[in-house]
């Protein structure tokens, strides 16, 4: 098991329209391909889950996504199936991951006469993908789906790895299945009209990966000025080294019980912020976590003290902050009954260096307090 990246080209055969793809191998004979760059009209045609479908097609899509992504996605996918396709446009935003919206893509399902040998496509950010994955695990008991991601969050994270699900009784994917996608394809253009703060999320889980995993992309962020723009010439090398790491934690560990816990760096913090509605996102949240876990693999003694600077500097580059302007209340409590710390024991994930980093079970509470509280004015 494993995942492999080819380089541009490399494999794909003359005229393919995509600049990298990585392959996430799930069983020696299972695996699907993420295929990312600027991509060519016609490309839907070289997808083989697409271009062989003799079935009936779904594309679910974020209505919020801009006129020209929507168009164009349309206009792509349209060719691929004619009058066998239906679209379903919803607003995409994490109120969408409900039950009432659930029904409606089962609706949406019936309508289009979705059978197992048809496909299901959800266009939009992890939310869209979220919920129509979950529609797709358990339409028929498993339909075929693509994910064609349209945040960087999702392309670089929420499109690979096959958990989809929705929030119940205000708790985030409560009610989830472990479903493939056969195929991601993300466009870099469609990021073109991302909002700043979108783009800041995004870049929060790119740090994740550099600052975990891969000494080559933090080298990278390091040199870089600001943002990732869709027109950089780095940007399908960085999200493609992005998902080549995600793909290698889902080959090893599909159900989430082992090494894909490494993903949490900096998000048992985050989840305890954000739950105590200390953060407006996300991004921000996994920032903050990413400055608390350093802090805590220093006190540790299993990073250089020079990590410190480092991270808070390219966290604040990529538009995160690196502090809460407020007192410190006690999260530690919160940071206790966090549902990611309850098998067997206490778990966190710190940075052991740039590029690398380890689980940390059961860590000293006044060192994770520390930590809490450093990220705080007083603190
Ligand atoms: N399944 C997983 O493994 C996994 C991993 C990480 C996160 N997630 C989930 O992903 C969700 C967050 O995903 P997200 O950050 O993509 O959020 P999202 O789907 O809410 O998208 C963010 C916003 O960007 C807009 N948008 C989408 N594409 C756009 C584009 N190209 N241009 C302009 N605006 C665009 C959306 O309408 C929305 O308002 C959360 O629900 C989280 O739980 C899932
Ligand atoms: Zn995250």
């Amino acid at each position: 098991m494993g995942a492999e990246e080819s380089a541009p080209g490399i494999g794909d055969g003359p005229n393919m329209p995509f600049e990298r793809s990585v392959v996430v191998r799930r069983h020696p004979f299972e695996t699907y391909q993420v295929m990312l760059g600027h991509l060519a009209p016609g490309w839907s045609h070289r997808i083989p889950c697409l271009a062989r479908c003799r079935g009936n097609a779904l594309l679910v899509m974020d209505a919020h996504l801009p006129p020209e992504v929507r168009g164009a996605i349309e206009e792509e996918i349209g060719g691929c199936f004619g009058s066998r396709l239906s679209v379903d446009s919803i607003p995409g935003g994490e109120s969408l991951k409900q039950l009432e919206a659930l029904s409606g893509v089962y609706d949406a399902c019936g309508r289009a006469g979705i059978r197992r040998d048809g496909v299901i496509l959800a266009a939009g950010g992890g939310t869209i993908s979220d919920l129509t994955g979950f529609a797709a695990a358990t339409w028929h008991r498993g339909t075929p789906w693509v994910v064609l991601p349209t945040t960087l969050l999702a392309q670089v994270d929420s499109s690979i790895g096959g958990k989809v699900g929705v929030n119940i009784h205000g708790l985030k994917n409560q009610v989830g299945a472990f479903h493939q996608p056969r195929a991601v394809v993300a466009d870099m253009g469609w990021l073109r009209h991302l909002p700043a703060a979108e783009l800041a999320c995004g870049m929060a889980e790119v740090v994740k990966y550099a600052l975990g995993f891969d000494p080559y992309l933090w080298e990278i962020l390091g040199a870089m000025e600001g943002p990732l723009a869709y027109s950089c010439p780095h940007v399908s090398l960085i999200v493609g080294r992005c998902v080549d790491i995600k793909a290698r934690c889902v080959a090893f560990d599909e159900r989430d019980e082992g090494v894909r816990h490494l993903l949490n760096l900096g998000h048992t913090f985050a989840h305890v912020l954000e739950g105590e509605g200390i953060c407006a996102t996300h991004g921000v949240a996994v920032g903050l976590g990413l400055v608390a876990a350093t802090r805590l693999g220093i006190r540790l003694g299993l990073c250089d003290p020079s990590l410190e600077r480092a991270v808070v500097d390219v966290v604040r580059k990529f538009g995160l902050s690196a502090w809460v302007e407020a007192p410190p209340p006690d999260l530690f409590s919160a940071w206790q009954s966090d549902k990611k710390h309850t098998h067997g024991g206490w778990v966190v994930v710190v940075p052991t260096g740039r590029g690398s980093c380890r689980v940390v079970r059961d860590p000293p509470a006044d060192a994770v307090r520390e930590a809490f509280q450093s990220l705080f004015a007083g603190g």
